[in-house]
């Protein structure tokens, strides 16, 4: 069977990865070790015991906790390297990475160590991998559209290092719609515009994430498959959908991947990605969730594979000049 040597060989981008969500339980014990941080769980097997996750928010409070360990601009580029060299490995061409400044700056971590030390990373990555990059910058919804405001701030005179700005962390209760000043402010600025919507919340929330702020990629969207008009919606307009499949698995979004609704969205023409979310947590990287996918989902072959690759190519922030130099 050929179709796995292709799935791993074929150039992609991914668009959904989570830097924070990068970092291993090896590369977070030697952090901590690093930073003199001490640590609730005392060995690299007991962390990763812990990482049995029952729903979206049961991660997040594992995820930031593990984030606890980055103080340095040189932790941030580590980090965002041992990331870098997996991709390269699974034969990614470009990645456009979300990081979550206020996860560090409520920590007491500068803004501008976070950026500098993604932007250098990121630097090298394009000249010693091949790889190029873009930061996507998240703000957390469960904190309030006013802190998002601030970080905004602390943003701006990181403008040129940032392409973009998304939406993350728990999602029911904190519709796109709280954040509707501070994205439209961004889309005055200039930044490209993604959110989480349709992970574990309503198609309501895809809706609003298309309507009131704009976006221009939805993050996860699966729930989307419940809803005729916005999958009608999506078709017509062609949205891209940043989908991951082995993240749904681990957050109980889905019951099994054989049961996942990405052929569903592939069948119905929408313009689905598969991306791998936070890697470090949810069992692979992105060749692991094209590989599992496709394993579990006979409908998918080489037709959706080479449509999956081309789609996250065309579907990237990059322009499509520019995007010719990956194929
Ligand atoms: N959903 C929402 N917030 C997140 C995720 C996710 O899958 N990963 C990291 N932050
Ligand atoms: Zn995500």
């Amino acid at each position: 069977d050929r179709l796995p040597a292709l799935l791993q060989r074929m150039p992609k981008a991914e668009l959904h990865i989570h830097i924070e969500g990068s970092l291993e339980p090896e590369l977070i014990f030697a952090l901590a070790e690093r930073n003199g941080v001490t640590l609730a769980l005392d060995s690299v097997e007991a962390l990763r015991a812990a990482y049995a996750f029952t729903d979206l928010q049961s991660f997040l409070d594992i995820y930031y906790a593990g984030a606890s360990v980055l103080l340095t601009e040189q932790d941030f580029h580590d980090m965002a390297m041992a990331y870098f060299r997996r991709a390269a490995a699974d034969h990614v061409v470009h990645a456009e990475l979300f990081f979550d400044p206020q996860t560090h700056t409520e920590r007491g971590v500068p803004f501008e160590t976070v950026v500098r030390g993604l932007k250098r990373a990121c630097e090298d990555a394009e000249r010693e991998l091949g790889v190029s990059a873009l930061l996507i910058l998240c703000f957390l919804r469960h904190l309030s559209e006013e802190a998002a405001f601030e970080t905004l701030a602390q943003a701006l005179p990181h403008r040129d290092a940032i392409a973009g700005i998304g939406l993350d962390s728990s999602e029911r209760g904190h519709p796109p719609e709280k954040f509707a000043r501070v994205f439209a402010r961004c889309r005055e600025l200039g930044f490209r515009l993604v959110a989480h919507a349709g992970e574990e919340g309503p198609p309501a929330y895809v809706w609003s994430a298309l309507d009131t702020l704009h976006v221009e990629r939805i993050d996860h969207g699966v729930r989307s498959i419940d809803d005729p008009a916005l999958m009608a919606r999506l078709a017509r307009d062609g949205v891209p959908l940043t989908v991951c499949p082995l993240s749904n698995l681990k957050l109980c979004v889905v019951s099994s991947l054989s049961e996942h609704p990405l052929p569903a969205l592939l069948a119905a023409g929408l313009r689905a990605t598969i991306n791998s979310d936070d890697p470090a947590y949810f069992g692979g990287y992105l060749n692991r969730n094209f590989t599992e996918t496709f394993a579990a989902l006979p409908q998918l072959g080489a037709a959706e594979a080479y449509r999956l690759a081309r789609n996250s190519l065309e579907a990237s922030f990059v322009a499509p000049e520019r995007q010719a130099a990956w194929v």
